[in-house]
């Protein structure tokens, strides 16, 4: 559980040091930190040039003091610190990559006091993924400094099966948008891969949108549930300074952190599902059963009675458009394009597996 700069700054340059001070003060005195959101990341964007000795240097106009200066100011409010690199020659932004750097950027991170390094893909040279990523991880290790390593290659190569001896985490999708139709098409890929998910190796979902306006209220409710429910971590993506009180609320409630925080670590299953309806189950260490009632209806495919005066469990605009209004289309799941989804429907196929619901 943590913050990252990603979905409310991207690679902008207004994201400075003070910005980064500021957030580790409001994650605590806005109650994060106690609530568990202690990891306090700065995503792609951060990097200057490599020094005369090839070590990785910060944007001094950005971060004139620094990542040691950071991590130390992370550190003594209880938090810990957090960066970006990507496993090619450049970061999807463009940056100084760790490709053939990954030694001596691993121990940089150590001697600064990093405890997270998320590792992105882009710019890879189409070399094979998972020893780039493997090489990393025993960088990291090497170091002997603790550092949580976040797989960040958008679900690529089946990393599922491979992520858990690799990394603590490790992305299942493509990024997730700022709106339902991403959030819905994400939850229906990443809630099959249920099963590889436990202790110490998770799917993650990507970082949370919640606060971030894209999404209604209740589609917010929604996703903080469903995120907490598959145990993918919790990354807030918004910018504390203007947070409203509602998301703050929604971010800290106990019940729901208690449901991700169990100590079973069993990740949601699909357990029922009819048309666009499905309801999701997790186990947990006391012997309850968790569930996520779950409305996969986008806004764009709004289910209507046919007088057009009454709209039944749906995420459509209110009121309801008038060009809307004798609209009796009901919901289809939009066509699976998605290769690998493909690709588990067919073993799931295979192997008898009726979890997933028909296209
Ligand atoms: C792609 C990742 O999926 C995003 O989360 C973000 O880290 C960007 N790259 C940064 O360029």
């Amino acid at each position: 559980m943590g913050w990252n700069s990603w979905n409310a700054f991207g690679i902008s340059p207004r994201l400075i040091e003070p910005i980064i001070e500021q957030t580790a003060d409001l994650m605590v005195s806005l109650g994060l930190r106690d609530a568990g959101y202690r990891y306090l990341n700065i995503d792609d964007g951060w990097q200057g040039e490599r020094d005369s000795d090839s070590r990785i240097t910060v944007d001094a106009q950005r971060f004139p003091s620094g990542f040691k200066h950071l991590a130390d100011y992370a550190h003594a409010k209880g938090l810990l610190f957090g960066l970006y690199s990507d496993a090619g020659t450049h970061t999807c932004g463009g940056k100084e990559g760790s490709l053939g750097y990954e030694d001596i950027d691993a121990r940089t991170y150590a001697d600064w006091g990093v405890d997270y390094l998320k590792y992105d893909n882009c710019f890879n040279r189409f070399l094979p993924i998972r020893p780039r990523f493997e090489k990393m991880r025993d960088a990291l290790n090497a170091t002997g400094r603790p550092i949580f390593y976040s797989l960040c290659e958008w679900g690529v190569d089946d990393v599922w099966e491979w992520g858990a001896s690799v990394g603590n985490s490790w992305r299942v999708t493509d990024d997730l948008m700022d709106h339902w139709d991403s959030l819905a098409h994400n939850a229906d890929d990443a809630s099959q891969l249920h099963q590889h998910a436990g202790p110490g190796s998770w799917n993650d979902w990507d970082m949370l949108q919640v606060g971030n306006g894209g999404l209604r209220w209740i589609e917010e409710q929604a996703h903080f549930a469903m995120w907490c429910l598959s145990k993918s971590p919790l990354v807030i993506g918004t910018d504390l300074r203007k947070i409203s009180p509602d998301a703050l609320a929604l971010l800290k409630n106990e019940e729901l952190i208690a449901v991700h925080q169990d100590p079973l670590g069993k990740a949601a299953r699909l357990a029922w599902h009819k048309g666009p309806y499905r309801v999701f189950s997790a186990p947990l260490a006391d012997g309850s059963v968790a569930v996520v009632i779950w409305n996969r209806h986008t806004h764009f495919n709004a289910y209507f009675y046919d007088d057009g005066s009454q709209c039944n469990y749906t995420t459509a605009t209110f009121p309801i458009p008038k060009k809307l209004m004798n609209h009796t289309e009901y919901f289809k799941p939009p066509p699976d394009h998605h290769p690998h989804t493909r690709r588990r429907r067919r073993l799931q196929d295979e192997r008898g597996d009726t979890s997933v619901p028909p296209d």
